[in-house]
């Protein structure tokens, strides 16, 4: 290639400060979307625009082969065109990872010229230069431009230039390879823990056979492929929650999620902010709107733990919730449906609670639909060694300390036991297994 004539100073400023301004374009069209294909797209516009480009073409590596990503100046068709490694210029490109320059296309014999040209692109004489688009080293596909043939072009700066725009490419394509494998992992993990939640609330977790606990299972299975809301009754630690999860890993909305609530443990002050959510402004600190536990439930499953300790004005917010699936978030107008399952567990006495006036008898009966009553562990007496056998196993897998056998042996209190609930067999099996002589010192598991 003959030596270009020395471009004039002012020229030569004029040119930088002009590929200045174009790679700020090329990095705010690459960096504002995730969609590489439209970013593409748009850096060959801007080349075009401010760069004499007459046309130009990015292809993307893909099973061996190289295959048209963007195209400008091209006609449509020329979007199906495939290269081998090693094929044309192109190909060549792509295999060693080296930019070509062809400064008079018409005199390259090595130039395929596949490419269908629309037919307002210009059939005057141009140069073509093609450079590597690469990624941690290995090349992934190729910038091509087309431009007016000009003699005294400096076709070296050129090549640095369209190389610069290239590695702009390379970085989002990066960018967007590290989010797509980190979104496919977190699919996957996503996967997995759902199967785990369903294996753990598997109906086959919930243990006993005795009669009170088979006719809790049918009643659990006949609810649970509805959308009907549940009340789960009993007292503290026979298992309400173990129901509730089971309801939800069995039905329909098995894959959305379940969001528990825990009434009790949310201070009055807080808990329609915690079920409704907020709007930006609506008390001090609230910088931003904030979606609430009923939006975040959307299509699975709000579980209202200790229903019966909500406060009175909550309780009037949750009786149009439950009874027409809308609500407006803390300092909002506007109205949020949802669709929502409610199950809803308590170990109050709710009659009296009614009858004291600290519960809205109205909602009672809109929560009231399904109920489900949990009996105590004592009118239950059955269940007993098998409780002791689950737990004994599963305290011996968290300590990890030996043998997990002799369960029902040593539960030598069979027909025994005064225990109400399952939680207060549980801390009793445990204490055992960690063959702690007095309860004062529990270990973690056991508290
Ligand atoms: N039938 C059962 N099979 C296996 N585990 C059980 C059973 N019943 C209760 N448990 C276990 O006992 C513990 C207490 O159960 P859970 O938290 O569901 O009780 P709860 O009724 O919700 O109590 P509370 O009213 O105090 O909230 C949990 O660890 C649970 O796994
Ligand atoms: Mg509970």
């Amino acid at each position: 290639m003959p030596a270009a004539k020395p471009a004039p100073d002012a020229t030569i400023a004029a040119r930088d400060a002009r590929r200045l301004s174009t790679l700020l374009e090329v990095s705010q069209a690459l960096s504002g979307t995730l969609n590489l294909k439209s970013s593409m797209q748009r850096v060959l516009q801007i080349l075009i625009r401010h760069h004499g480009v007459v046309r130009g073409m990015v292809t993307l590596l893909r099973e061996g082969e190289l295959h048209v990503e963007a195209i400008e100046g091209f006609d449509d068709r020329a979007r199906t065109i495939s290269y081998k490694l090693g094929e044309g210029i192109t190909g060549q490109v792509a295999q060693s990872g080296k930019p070509i320059v062809v400064p008079r296309v018409s005199k390259e014999p090595e130039f395929l010229n596949r490419m269908p040209r629309r037919a307002d692109v210009t059939r005057n004489e141009l140069s073509f230069i093609c450079v590597p688009i690469v990624v941690q080293r290995s090349t992934v596909g190729t910038l091509a431009v087309d431009l007016k043939f000009k003699a005294e072009r400096d076709y070296e700066s050129s090549v640095k230039f369209f190389g610069i725009v290239s590695s702009m490419i390379a970085q989002a394509l990066n960018v967007q390879r590290l989010v797509e494998e980190e979104r496919r992992r977190l699919v996957d993990e996503n996967t997995h823990l759902r199967q785990e939640l369903r294996e753990r609330y598997d109906f086959s977790n919930i243990i006993g056979t005795s009669g009170p606990t088979r006719q809790m299972y049918e009643q659990v299975a006949q609810v649970a492929q509805t959308n009907t809301t549940v009340l789960i009754r009993g007292e503290s630690g026979t298992g309400k929650e173990l129901i509730a999860h089971a309801i939800h890993y069995n039905s329909l909305r098995a894959k959305k999620p379940f969001v528990k609530v825990s009434c009790a443990a949310l201070p009055d002050t807080l808990i329609e902010s915690e079920l409704f959510g907020y709007e930006k402004g609506a008390f001090t600190g609230a910088n931003a709107r904030k979606k609430g536990r009923f939006e975040l439930a959307e299509a699975g499953t709000i579980f209202l733990d200790e229903i019966g300790d909500i406060n009175m004005s909550t309780q009037v917010k949750l009786l149009r919730v439950i009874q027409e699936r809308e609500f407006e978030r803390l300092g909002g107008t506007e109205s949020v449906r949802v669709n929502v399952r409610v199950i809803a567990a308590t170990n109050k006495d709710m009659e009296k609670a009614i009858a004291e006036g600290t519960f809205r008898e109205d909602l009672y009966y809109r929560l009231n639909v399904f109920t489900i009553f949990v009996p105590p562990l004592r009118d239950r007496k059955a269940d007993m060694l098998l409780l002791a056998d689950h737990f004994l196993e599963k305290f011996s897998r968290e300590h990890v300390t030996g043998r997990a056998t002799s369960a029902s042996s040593r539960t030598r209190s069979s027909g025994r036991c005064s225990c109400a609930t399952a939680r207060s067999f549980t801390a009793i099996t445990c204490r055992r297994r960690c063959r702690r002589p007095t309860p004062r010192a529990p270990s973690r598991a056991c508290r």
